[in-house]
């Protein structure tokens, strides 16, 4: 693999779409070949999880297989892009919106936390993950302004979701992945502002980057 695979991972309202954004144009701009990708994807499997998001109750094994089947369709099959397999064959920095620690951060709310890491074990491990902390009070008023709310989007589950990265991410750490952790507010509680986040997360993936691609 000659590519590097970037994901950015967070619970929700944290920021995530808003920065894969801005740090893929900023680093395209500098020369790096970039492709975006976004989980749950816009294929035929992601349309089917975000009509599911819709609903009052999920079943999280369900849920679990069809996270990991638009995981393998988005590295195989591609969603409106390359395939992501296959971008990183040519070469690019692929930056994704979630990816596999997502799964078992919010299917282990119920579904058993091993199984879920089995069922994702086809995807590859990502070089590096950029973890974006905000407090699930910020994040729950940043997402009560958008479309009706998904499943997830509830203090109590977001709050043990939350926790489940945290675990996860250390674990993936022990295996190579390097976890780029991000303070969406700062000591007094604040709300960082996205350029100020922003700025901090270009800095240190550009640093990664070269690090990894020399
Ligand atoms: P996610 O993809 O993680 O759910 P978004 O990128 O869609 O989150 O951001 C959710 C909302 O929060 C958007 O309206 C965005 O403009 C806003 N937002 C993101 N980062 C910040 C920040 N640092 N300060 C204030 N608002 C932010
Ligand atoms: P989200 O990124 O919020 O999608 P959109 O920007 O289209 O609204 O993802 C939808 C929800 O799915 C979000 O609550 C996180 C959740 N999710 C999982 O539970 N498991 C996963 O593997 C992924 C990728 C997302």
């Amino acid at each position: 693999m000659k590519g590097v695979l970037v994901a950015f991972e967070g619970i929700d309202g944290s920021g995530l779409s808003t920065h894969v954004a801005l740090v893929s144009k900023r680093l395209a701009d500098q020369g790096f070949m970039v492709m975006i990708g976004k989980e749950p994807t816009m294929g035929p499997i992601g349309k089917l999880i975000r009509e599911l998001l819709r609903e009052e109750e999920v079943d999280q094994d369900i849920m679990a297989l069809l996270f990991a089947a638009d995981r393998l369709w988005h590295l195989r099959r591609g969603a409106g892009h390359l395939p992501i397999l296959e971008a990183l064959n040519r070469g690019f920095v692929v930056i994704l919106d979630r990816y596999k620690h997502s799964s078992i951060a919010y299917q282990s709310l119920k579904a058993e936390e091993s199984w879920v890491e089995v069922l994702n074990s086809l995807a590859p491990d990502p070089h590096i993950v950029v973890f974006i902390d905000v407090p699930v009070a910020v994040a729950l008023d940043r997402v009560s302004r958008r479309r009706e709310r998904f499943y997830y989007e509830e203090a109590r589950r977001l709050t043990a979701i939350k926790e489940n990265f945290y675990r996860v991410l250390r674990r993936a750490e022990e295996r190579g992945t390097r976890v780029i952790r991000v303070a969406g507010v700062d000591e007094g509680g604040k709300e960082r502002s996205i350029e100020e986040v922003q700025e901090e997360i270009y800095v240190r993936l550009r640093a990664e980057l070269s690090r990894l691609l020399r």
